[in-house]
């Protein structure tokens, strides 16, 4: 039941965002091997250094103090990176055989080297030289002693090939390696070996880590050879997680990380280091930043993998562009940058003072730059004041209705919101009886019909008398109209045909429909219709092969249609024209 509820618990806080999703769990197969390299720093340990940065593997140096002296910034550079420095006395005696206060001033003396290089006081495990050492070394010098229990003798080979096949052939888990980066032939053979090992699924560690993983408390007065027989296993260390909430003024970024854990973090891209800031508290961002961070439980030899996070800032809100008769009003918090030639626009863009007029055919490009601190440029609006002064913000330049919309706008045939124009909505009967009333040139009515869901107030109202009169678009028989109902391409075509004043003379040969695979469902009353419709032109193909007589007509098919019709009735009165004059002669 215990479990059951921890379980339950964890969902909750996981659920409320309270705890990052990334449970660490304890991997009980997880290998670890932690490599040292001893007596250095030398003129190879660069190398070795860029090396161990490439493959994001962290050792332990066991360095002698008039070799830190010699080479401080070497010893920095490992330090930043992650490594454990540790103490290998400062010019290798044999500790065995020295006073216990020679003993303290070998020890003392290299960690003022140390924490000299460095630049904070810190505490170094030790490696006596020879691995020479008895009760009163290990009682004098104050710190964990650490042994090896792996020497590839790579001192004795100076053999590239040796030092990575001793590596290779006797490495064990919880192993303890030991190497010198007085040689290249080391530097090249670790190298090699550890490429090998992190194939076969070791994780590098320094030494205080593997102990810490192992469940080793490492004691002063102690001497410690590997974590072989070790079978606890701790996870490692957790990477920080980063938490940002928007709040005035900015974004608020938490950073958190295991219990104990110290986070080092940067806010420049630059990966952080234990020079970098120490988290201390929530902060807030005013600008964009790239977080890194890492945690580190003891800083000298175990610290986690680097978290990196983008922090964006809110955008402030996009301007609202309108337009009247061509003069643009744009609405924003911040200061208002536009274009009118269709680029792109910048803060190196025209700054919005005040209404301004433009002409047919203009884009109004535009964005708001940040309206308080804290938050950065809106997205952009645009404006589209048309060929014929129509700017429908669903209506793009380039679409197959586009002009078509523009002209049957412009004209009144059909009418709209003012900003947008619905192409893809369904034409309605009473929208229908509008259209072909305007296109007959609104003719006046007596207006006696009734039907009992189109009221004598709405805008549709005289051109569905009209149309009803005419025989074009008619009601039902229980004295309803269905004014919201939506038309039937084949619909249309019948209303259209019933319009057109020379309707007992089909315009078009039978097999007109013979390439619409879809032809066969045009239903009887509609084909005489459709197929005039569609020998003059009016009504083409959803494609080259369907027809589609039963879907609905959208609303810029009807623009289309109207604007085809309207051309018809034209060049048919110009056709009438011609004759007469053609008589005349
Ligand atoms: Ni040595």
């Amino acid at each position: 039941m215990k479990r059951r509820a921890i379980a339950l618990l964890l969902a909750l806080a996981v659920a409320a965002g309270v705890l990052p999703l990334q449970v660490c769990a304890v991997d009980s197969t997880q290998k670890l091997v932690a490599i040292t390299f001893d007596d250095g720093p030398g003129k190879y340990t660069d190398e070795l250094l860029d090396g161990l940065a490439e493959r994001g593997v962290v050792v332990t140096f066991f360095m002698q103090g008039c070799n830190a002296e010699r080479y401080p910034s070497v010893v920095q550079r490992a330090y930043e990176a992650g490594h454990q420095i540790a103490s290998h006395t400062y010019d290798h005696p044999y500790l065995t055989k020295l006073s216990t206060s020679e003993i303290r001033s070998q020890v003392s003396k290299t960690a003022s080297i140390l924490n000299e290089a460095i630049g904070v006081s810190n505490t170094y495990m030790l490696r006596p030289p020879y691995g020479a050492y008895n009760d009163t070394v290990l009682s004098t010098i104050g710190t964990p002693a650490i042994y090896w229990s792996l020497d590839t003798r790579d001192w004795e080979s100076r053999d590239a090939e040796k030092v990575y096949a001793q590596i290779v052939s006797n490495v064990k888990d919880g192993d303890i390696i030991l190497l010198h980066d007085l040689y290249s032939s080391s530097v090249e053979g670790a190298l090699r070996g550890i490429d090998a090992l992190l194939e076969q699924g070791y994780e590098l560690v320094t030494v205080r880590e593997l102990l810490r993983r192992r469940g080793v408390q490492a004691e002063a007065g102690e001497i410690y050879f590997s974590a072989r027989k070790n079978t606890v296993n701790l996870p490692g260390i957790s990477q920080p997680t980063v938490t940002v909430t928007a709040v005035d003024g900015g974004q608020l970024v938490t950073l958190s990380a295991d219990a104990g854990a110290t986070i080092y973090y940067t806010l420049d891209g630059t990966a952080p280091t234990s020079g970098s800031s120490v988290y201390v508290e929530p902060f807030v961002l005013e600008t964009g930043a790239t977080v890194k961070a890492f945690a580190a439980l003891d800083l000298n030899g175990g610290r986690s993998q680097v978290t990196t996070a983008e922090v964006e800032l809110p955008r402030a809100q996009a301007p609202v562009i309108s337009q009247e008769n061509g003069q643009v009003t744009i609405t924003a918090v911040g200061t208002v940058y536009y274009t009118l030639d269709g680029s792109e626009p910048t803060e190196a863009s025209t700054v919005y003072t005040g209404p301004f007029q433009v002409a047919a055919g203009t884009w109004i490009r535009a964005f708001s730059g940040p309206a308080q601190a804290g938050q950065r440029s809106s997205l952009e609006s645009c404006l589209l004041y048309s060929a014929r002064g129509n700017g429908f913000s669903d209506v793009e330049p380039g679409s197959w209705y586009y002009s078509a919309v523009d002209a049957v706008v412009a004209n009144g045939w059909m009418t709209t919101d003012g900003t947008t124009f619905s192409p893809e909505e369904a034409l309605t009967r009473g929208m229908l009886a509008s259209v072909l009333y305007r296109l007959s040139g609104s003719p006046d009515t007596a207006g006696t019909l009734q039907y009992s869901d189109v009221s004598d107030a709405s805008p549709d109202w005289k051109a569905i008398v009209w149309a009803s009169e005419q025989g074009i678009v008619t009601g039902y028989a229980d004295g309803t109209f269905h004014p919201d109902d939506p038309v039937t391409r084949e619909e249309l075509a019948v209303m259209l045909y019933r319009l057109w004043p020379d309707r007992e003379t089909p315009g078009a040969q039978q097999d007109v429909l013979d390439g619409y695979e879809d032809a066969g469902s045009v239903r009887a009353y509609a084909l005489d219709a459709m197929r005039w419709a569609v020998g003059a032109g009016l009504i083409k193909g959803t494609s080259e092969t369907v027809l589609a007589p039963e879907a609905d007509t959208t609303r810029a098919q009807m623009a289309v249609i109207a604007l085809r019709y309207q051309a018809m009735v034209q060049s048919a009165s110009s056709a009438a024209d011609e004759s007469g004059e053609g008589s005349g002669q």
